[in-house]
């Protein structure tokens, strides 16, 4: 596929899971519009929408249709939002700017924004269950580990003990894939068993790629964290040299880091042998994973 036509696939998924999003926003009547608007600040505004377009991608290579994956789709954006609007929290990372806005508790304030991550959260979860899937109980359960005490929190936890201290490559490789390859390993996952049942080896060819995959993303994200520029991300940079964050380029250096990035990218490219041809959209955005600007 060439360049082109790749940005233009990614363009067609993020407008088709936007869509639903809306939808999802518009059918329901808001009881506490503060916190509404809130919600909607930090889902709809800005985000590249990656870890749809992945459920999209790993769902289609297997199968799906765009229709089915599409509450999935929508679930997944929706704990990574309130992911990122509790990340941002002056409890955690303190930050005032995401996705070239003011972050949540800075455009309104911290109490709404704790509460619009708690509600992003259980959405995600009512739009799944609504869309009823035969599969529903693997799919709630794929996210929900995704998510929680294993998944994403977990690796929050990890991080902000990690403030300050000097985590080898071991302990920093566990943190980012539960922080950060969770939710990508989820997407992914969602993705699969939308289309296939867990035991389709292709499953777990796909988990491969998303583990390798979603390490590559979390060090590029700190690599971006010290070469980019905060226009460009949307988001503070150098943020976290300036909290003492243990990051891949902090231990490894930038090379180092992006070495790493590329390997494990190379890795997640291999892994996806098993689903021959239909995996070159996947692949694509591997490499998109590690070469983005922001
Ligand atoms: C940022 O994720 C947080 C990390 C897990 C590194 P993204 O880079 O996917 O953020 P958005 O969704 O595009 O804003
Ligand atoms: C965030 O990691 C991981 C989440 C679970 C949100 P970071 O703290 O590095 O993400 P950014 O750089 O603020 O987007
Ligand atoms: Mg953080
Ligand atoms: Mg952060
Ligand atoms: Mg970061």
């Amino acid at each position: 596929m060439s360049p082109d036509a790749f940005a233009a696939r990614l363009a067609a998924d993020r407008a088709r899971v936007d869509a639903y999003l809306a939808r999802v926003f518009d059918a329901r009547q808001a009881a506490a519009p503060r916190l509404e608007e809130a919600m909607r600040h930090g889902l709809l505004v800005g985000g590249k929408r990656l870890r749809p377009v992945l459920v999209y991608l790993a769902g289609r290579a297997l199968g799906a249709a765009d229709a089915e994956l599409d509450p999935s789709a929508a679930a997944v954006e929706l704990v990574h939002a309130y992911s990122l609007v509790h990340d941002d929290l002056p409890a955690m990372d303190d930050d005032d700017l995401r996705r070239g806005q003011p972050t949540v508790h800075r455009a309104y304030d911290e109490a709404t924004a704790i509460l619009a991550g708690d509600a992003l959260q259980t959405l995600a979860f009512e739009v799944l269950a609504r869309a009823a899937h035969p599969r529903l109980p693997a799919l709630m359960l794929t996210l929900a580990q995704a998510a929680g005490r294993d998944g994403m929190v977990g690796g929050q936890a990890l991080d902000l003990a990690a403030v300050g201290g000097h985590p080898d490559v071991e302990a920093l490789a566990t943190m980012h894939a539960h922080k950060t390859g969770a939710l990508i390993r989820g997407a992914v996952r969602m993705g699969a068993l939308t289309a296939v049942v867990e035991s389709d080896p292709r499953v777990a060819a796909l988990e491969h790629y998303a583990q390798a995959l979603g390490l590559a993303f979390q060090i590029h994200d700190d690599v971006l964290d010290v070469t980019g520029d905060t226009r460009t991300l949307g988001k503070a940079s150098g943020a976290d040299a300036a909290r003492d964050k243990p990051t891949y380029p902090a231990l490894l250096g930038l090379e180092g880091a992006r070495t790493k990035a590329f390997e494990l990218t190379e890795e997640a490219l291999t892994a996806l042998a098993p689903l021959g041809e239909a995996s070159a959209p996947l692949a694509e955005l591997a490499r998109y994973m590690i070469e983005r600007d922001h």
